[in-house]
């Protein structure tokens, strides 16, 4: 495993304009489902505190419901709209705050992927750019172009919020089949409207999100769009298949003023296109020339959608692809699920106390 020399790349400061961090490291954003009634209560602002004291550069919240109806599925799942969420919240920006960390909650809406009965709007309609499931069938019907614009002004209210509430940035999840990745792609947006038609048509839901939180949040105020390739049902899904096709699909939000990508994938450290180590962070930091952050088993040794736990691993490659700027910063998911000090004890170099990521880490917020 890794020594403390060789992860020094990680502990190097990042700073960019809008955004100073005191090492790489990034909390990926997890749900968790333990905010009961959808607010984050003090439970939930002491697990992110620890984080924060362990030395997370940037904590990203779990995925939080902007104010729709059925952006969200489950009764634990928070919500970013709502006076005892959003009190529950500046308690968690408070915490993090107190203990020396930077925090972005992700704004989230599940779009097609809810089941309707689902809590805590049992009778709310999923919503999604045409009607259609993950798989491509027939649901209900799709949205106005006028329900549309009000979903993309919700984005807009969550990122006032966020800014009011002083957290230090937010990240939009456009990511993994959710409701702008379901605009994102071929076999779920059938559009007709300016909200459909080509790659790059297709990303006008998102581009007028990043413009609207944009408007209200001020020029100085980092923005992180999350994508991905992968969906949920489908984890060899591509929207881009070429670096020509990932250029055309980000130029448009690098247009809007996107301040960093995160790029999802599953393991960090597979090429994206042939004849290229590049990942798919390392592609779209060449293309955009926008600061970047790669996720995906660091420092383990199996993949998080399968969810029965796995072992720890070496940091050397993921170190090294750092170190060559391939990258700017790195999501960590699972093991700061089960070890909130996981960041602390590999700067300390105390790498064979990480406790290895397993299931019981979901159960209970550690
Ligand atoms: C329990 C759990 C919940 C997750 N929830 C979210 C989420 O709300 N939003 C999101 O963008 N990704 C979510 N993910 C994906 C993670 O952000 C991350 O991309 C993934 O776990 C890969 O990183 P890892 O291999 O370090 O765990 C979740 C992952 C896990 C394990």
């Amino acid at each position: 495993m890794t020594n403390q020399t060789t992860t020094k790349p990680l502990f190097e400061t990042f700073s960019m304009d809008k955004l100073q961090l005191p090492n790489r490291t990034v909390m990926a954003p997890m749900t968790r489902g333990f905010s009961p009634g959808n607010v984050p209560n003090e439970d939930v602002a002491a697990y992110y505190r620890r984080r924060a004291e362990n030395e997370v550069g940037l904590i990203i919240t779990e995925g939080t419901g902007i104010n729709h109806p059925a952006s969200v599925s489950g009764a634990g799942i928070p919500v970013f709209h709502g006076e005892k969420a959003l009190e529950g919240w500046a308690d968690v920006v408070e915490q993090v705050h107190e203990a020396g960390g930077k925090i972005a909650p992700q704004l989230w809406h599940v779009g097609m992927t809810r089941k309707k009965g689902d809590l805590p709007n049992e009778e709310a309609e999923p919503v999604g750019p045409s009607g259609l499931s993950l798989d491509g069938e027939k649901v209900n019907e799709a949205p106005s172009t006028e329900e549309v614009e009000a979903l993309v002004e919700a984005y807009a209210q969550a990122a006032k919020d966020a800014k009011r509430l002083g957290f230090d940035a937010i990240e939009i999840h456009g990511a993994h089949g959710y409701l702008i990745d379901q605009f994102f792609w071929e076999n779920t947006n059938k559009r007709t409207d300016r909200y459909g038609g080509d790659l790059v048509e297709r990303t006008q839901f998102a581009v007028e999100i990043v413009e609207a939180c944009r408007r209200e949040v001020g020029e100085d105020f980092p923005i992180i769009f999350r994508f991905s390739q992968w969906k949920m049902n489908d984890f060899q899904a591509k929207l881009a298949t070429t670096p020509d096709e990932l250029e055309r699909f980000l130029q448009p939000l690098i247009d809007v003023g996107v301040d960093i990508f995160h790029c999802s994938t599953r393991r960090y450290w597979e090429p994206e296109f042939e004849g290229s180590d590049l990942n798919l962070a390392g592609w779209t930091k060449k293309l955009s020339g926008k600061p970047v952050i790669s996720v995906g088993s660091v420092g383990l040794d199996g993949v998080f959608t399968d969810f029965s736990g796995a072992g720890t691993s070496s940091l050397d490659g993921l170190v090294e692809k750092l170190d060559r700027d391939e990258f700017d910063l790195v999501a960590i998911g699972r093991s700061l699920l089960m070890d909130p000090a996981w960041v602390k004890k590999v700067h300390e170099g105390r790498v064979n106390d990480l406790l290895a990521f397993n299931k019981e880490a979901l159960k209970k917020l550690y």
